[in-house]
């Protein structure tokens, strides 16, 4: 069974509460921080993330709040968002210098430590720190906006990637993150992703709990 992780990007901002409760059936709930720096794009901060994980704690406490980090300078900000009750905190590759450092402080902050890599980035990037990662998390869009269609070029990553892991015998998962529906879940599955992020798939459908429980339940048609 896959983790599935609906992204607020495509939730209703104005009823945020109510839209995490609607999705009470995922078992992740995945907020999209933005900084019109590193993507085109700005969202939100850690009083939002704080707003989530009251909503979170009242409608569907077993729901992990993952917090994906989409700004430069992400170790200036790793712990106002622990302390907002993030529980996973994914900063990208491709803004951290020092990601050893990085991915070390959000571990001493109690948190699970993840880190993403944008389509052109090789998932050699993190040979020598697969060790401190909980999470890899594997764009399968260029990150800043919902709705856009997969990348095909990320499934022989997200393969690389699960048998580098598997190889080393390490407990990282895969997330993958851009274009997942209910209908092509089962190739990000095959390829060996474990948490399914989708935004306007599970936010944009009719029934979102059917929604979840097909991309929980993603086997090749
Ligand atoms: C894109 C974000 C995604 C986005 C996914 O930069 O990281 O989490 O919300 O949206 P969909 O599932 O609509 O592609
Ligand atoms: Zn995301």
């Amino acid at each position: 069974m896959a983790l599935v992780a609906p992204s607020i990007l495509s939730a209703d901002f104005g009823h945020l509460a109510r839209d995490i409760g609607s999705v009470a059936a995922a078992d992740w709930i995945h907020v999209d921080v933005m900084d019109g720096r590193f993507v085109p794009n700005i969202t939100i901060g850690p009083p939002v993330v704080q707003a989530v994980r009251r909503a979170r704690d009242e409608l569907a406490p077993h729901m992990v709040v993952d917090c994906h980090l989409m700004i430069v300078e992400p170790d200036r900000y790793l712990e106002d968002f622990a302390k907002a009750g993030a529980q996973v905190i994914t900063v990208h590759v491709e803004v951290c210098t020092h990601l050893d450092r990085s991915l070390q402080a959000i571990r001493g902050l109690g948190v699970q430590a993840g880190v993403s890599l944008n389509p052109h980035t090789s998932e050699a990037a993190l040979d020598y720190v697969l060790e401190l990662c909980d999470l890899v998390l594997v764009m399968s869009v260029n990150p800043g906006f919902g709705g856009q269609s997969l990348i095909e070029r990320v499934f022989p990553k997200i393969e690389r990637l699960r048998a580098r892991i598997d190889a080393l015998g390490l407990p990282a998962k895969i997330q993958v993150d851009g274009g997942v529906k209910a209908d092509n879940a089962w190739r990000f599955v095959e390829a060996g992703a474990d948490v399914l992020v989708s935004g306007s798939g599970v936010f944009g459908a009719k029934d979102r709990a059917a929604e979840i429980r097909k991309i929980q339940e993603a086997a090749r048609p």
